[in-house]
């Protein structure tokens, strides 16, 4: 089917674009209370990620309300674990909770490596949006980059410093490897499954990047990133590590097509480190929507100048807060939709 707004890919690809395309890490999510409603009736956020209508209909909304240029599955990063062996919970006001942490090296031996038909649930959401999207925008898969992946398995849920998993990294630096590598092998087989399900380009979210140092972000988690860029040849692909400040130059050798930038990465800087022939995204404070719609519109142009019109693809560094109000979400996406160089 051809795409009847296909500005993301083509940005992403470095091609020529009318317009910069935008779209917002958790678009489909908290901000809208349309979403909410959703999830009030499904009783729970798995019943919904879990039930391919309902996570087809919350991945449409934000592309019906808000106007992006592009949909993001709606599903979870910790779908990856539970596939392996390691089930997750999603505790109201808390946030994700594993049961089961790992270990040791008998807890890694007894996980397995993922299938797509593991996460058949999210292949039939994948091919259900797509018909229901019926060439609108593009739909983006994603996965969690292994680190980030690894730091919930090891650690049991969110944390501040994640000291168990970089704990796991000092003391048990095999086991480590031969964990991340297991994982590694299971998003690619995931995001391949993905890709075959209909998803237009994805992303892999590395959200805890900025706890390792430089060298250890090389060896447990660009070394598997670059494995997953290399396996996805098919769709446009994009790395977010979220504080990686450290990891730009390399990140800008990776064979992925976008790179992800947060709000603390200065933009002309990041532009030095990681080169002309990648994309950008990002990479808007998510706080600056708690600002008047004035301040909202002029600092959204500055940055669409700073990015410059090729090669970019608009975004904020993070995702959204809950507690934006949706009118100051579309006045984001709008400003970025009427610019024009
Ligand atoms: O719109 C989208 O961006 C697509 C959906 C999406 C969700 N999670 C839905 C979600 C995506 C891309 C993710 C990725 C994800 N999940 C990441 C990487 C991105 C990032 O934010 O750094 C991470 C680290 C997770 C793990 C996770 N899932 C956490 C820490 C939480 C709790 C956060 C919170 O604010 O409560 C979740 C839950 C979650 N995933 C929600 C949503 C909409 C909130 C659940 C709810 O409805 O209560």
């Amino acid at each position: 089917m051809t795409l009847k707004n296909d500005l993301v890919l083509r940005a992403a690809k470095g091609e020529h674009v009318e317009r910069t395309p935008v779209w917002l890490m958790r678009q489909a999510g908290r901000v809208l209370p349309e979403y909410r409603a959703v999830r009030a009736k499904m009783g729970g956020f798995k019943q919904l990620v879990e039930t391919p209508e309902f996570a087809c209909e919350v991945t449409i909304q934000p592309v019906d309300i808000l106007g992006v240029d592009a949909a993001i599955i709606f599903s979870d990063i910790l779908v990856i674990p539970e596939a392996m062996g390691l089930p997750y919970q999603m505790v109201e006001a808390k946030g994700p909770w594993f049961e089961k942490t790992i270990k040791s090296a008998d807890d890694i031996s007894k996980l397995k490596i993922a299938q797509p038909e593991d996460l058949q649930y999210v292949m039939n959401a994948i091919q259900l949006t797509k018909r229901e999207l019926n060439g609108r925008v593009p739909l983006i898969g994603f996965a969690g980059a292994p680190w980030t992946i690894f730091s919930y398995m090891t650690e049991g849920s969110g944390s501040k410093t994640f000291s168990k998993a970089k704990k796991f990294l000092y003391t048990q630096p095999e086991q480590a490897h031969h964990l991340l590598q297991k994982i590694t092998d299971s998003t690619i087989n995931y995001l391949k499954g993905q890709i075959a399900a209909g998803a237009d380009m994805l992303q892999l979210f590395d959200s805890w990047a900025g706890v390792l140092s430089p060298a250890q972000y090389d060896e447990f988690a660009l070394k598997y990133i670059s494995q997953i860029c290399d396996a996805i040849t098919e769709v446009p692909f994009t790395v977010f590590a979220k504080d990686a400040h450290f990891a730009r130059k390399k990140m800008g050798a990776l064979s992925c097509d976008t790179i992800g930038l947060d709000w603390t990465m200065d933009i002309a800087e990041s532009r030095t480190f990681i080169g002309n022939d990648k994309t950008l995204q990002g990479n808007m404070d998510p706080c600056l929507l708690y600002a008047d719609m004035e301040t909202i519109k002029k600092e959204t142009q500055k940055m669409l100048r700073q990015f410059g019109a090729h090669r970019h693809i608009a975004n904020l560094g993070h995702g959204l807060y809950p507690d934006i109000e949706v009118d100051k979400v579309k006045c984001f996406v709008d400003t970025i939709k009427e610019f024009r160089f």
